[in-house]
């Protein structure tokens, strides 16, 4: 008995040798201490062993299943420890590395102009107030008395909507919307997008952006010269306080007077170029006093209130103020053209 022990014990200490695989440690536990193993075995034969050998066969018993058991233990720490280090190793961090630059982001060029533009309107004391895009003809057209036949309602103009709605053609119904909702007096732009029927192309685009502004007050207190005043600040402010400013007679259905207001060319100056066209002049916004029938459709009465609305392009004015020439740039979204701004 005494050597079937030494035997087991030998047989098994081989097995568990310093390179021994986790597989193998497991199989020679299982093989030997486990429910089925051989030591089990013999422990529950202990009937059959001769009463005074027993005591002596049942210590060799449990010192051999110690023995196994602790060597079995140091065996899988060991690799435990060693895995854990070549994890360690392989995984090791060098937080001296230069890191992966990220790209700085900034605002589309578009957005950059806008900006600028409404900041110089809020210096002078205006409030920019969002009105809708989605709108019905009444704030669109009536309201800012375009005539039921006005060749701007037209399919090839306005995109309409189910239900009597449409695109806005301009930030105008923003007059509209915010003098019914207020009292003068008032000083508010109302930038946002407008939508029309054109194709895209080196001027035009289907939807683009504008800035609508009106002051408004009881007669006599917000004039043409202030309408002067304001329009030429902006522009010296967004193009310099070397640029001319003139003002021209024009026709809107919303204004009366009208005026159109050009700038001296961006780009030679007044001189005669490519961009003005040889006049010099480059058109830049429309504006005029309030046509008393807008007043009227607001609520207002004309003989008590008065004042002026203009309205100004972003893209076009994006357009010459950065010096690029179509507007599909605008739209498109090239990082190379983008990253310029
Ligand atoms: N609504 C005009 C357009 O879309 C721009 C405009 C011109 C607005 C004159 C005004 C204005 O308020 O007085 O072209």
């Amino acid at each position: 008995m005494r050597e079937q022990l030494e035997a087991i014990r030998n047989r098994a200490m081989a097995q568990l040798g310093d390179d021994a695989s986790a597989e193998q440690i497991e199989n020679v536990r299982v093989a030997v201490l486990g429910r089925g193993g051989e030591l089990t075995a013999i422990m529950r034969g202990m009937r059959e062993v001769p009463a005074e050998e027993r005591p002596a066969i049942g210590q060799l018993v449990n010192e051999i299943k110690r023995e196994l058991e602790s060597r079995i233990e140091a065996l899988q720490e060991r690799q435990q420890r060693a895995r854990m280090e070549r994890a360690l190793a392989e995984q090791r961090l060098d937080v001296t590395l230069p890191g992966t630059r990220i790209g700085r982001g900034r605002s589309h060029p578009l957005t950059q102009v806008a900006e600028e533009m409404i900041g110089l309107f809020e210096a002078m004391g205006f409030e920019a107030v969002a009105t809708q895009d989605i709108d019905d003809d009444f704030h669109n057209f009536s309201a800012l008395n375009f005539p039921p036949d006005h060749p701007a309602r037209e399919m090839q103009d306005t995109f309409f909507l189910p239900g009597g709605l449409l695109l806005r053609t301009h930030t105008s119904n923003g007059q509209i919307h915010v003098m019914q909702r207020r009292q003068p007096p008032l000083a508010v732009i109302c930038p946002g997008n407008c939508y029309r029927r054109d194709e895209l192309s080196v001027r035009a685009s289907p939807m683009f952006s504008q800035i609508e502004g009106f002051m408004v007050d009881r007669t006599g207190i917000v004039t043409m010269a202030h309408l002067k005043g304001v329009l030429s600040e902006f522009l010296r402010g967004l193009f310099g306080a070397a640029t001319r400013v003139r003002f021209r007679a024009s026709f809107f259905p919303f204004t009366e007077p009208s005026a159109e207001v050009d700038i001296s060319c961006v780009l030679c100056g007044g001189g005669g170029c490519r961009v003005c066209k040889h006049s010099g002049w480059v058109e830049i916004l429309g504006s005029g006093m309030i046509h008393p029938n807008v007043l009227r459709a607001v609520g207002y009465d004309p003989a008590e209130y008065q004042g002026f609305a203009f309205g100004v392009g972003i893209e076009r004015t994006a357009l010459l103020k950065l010096g690029v020439d179509d507007m599909r740039l605008f739209f498109e979204n090239d990082l190379r053209f983008l990253e310029q701004f």
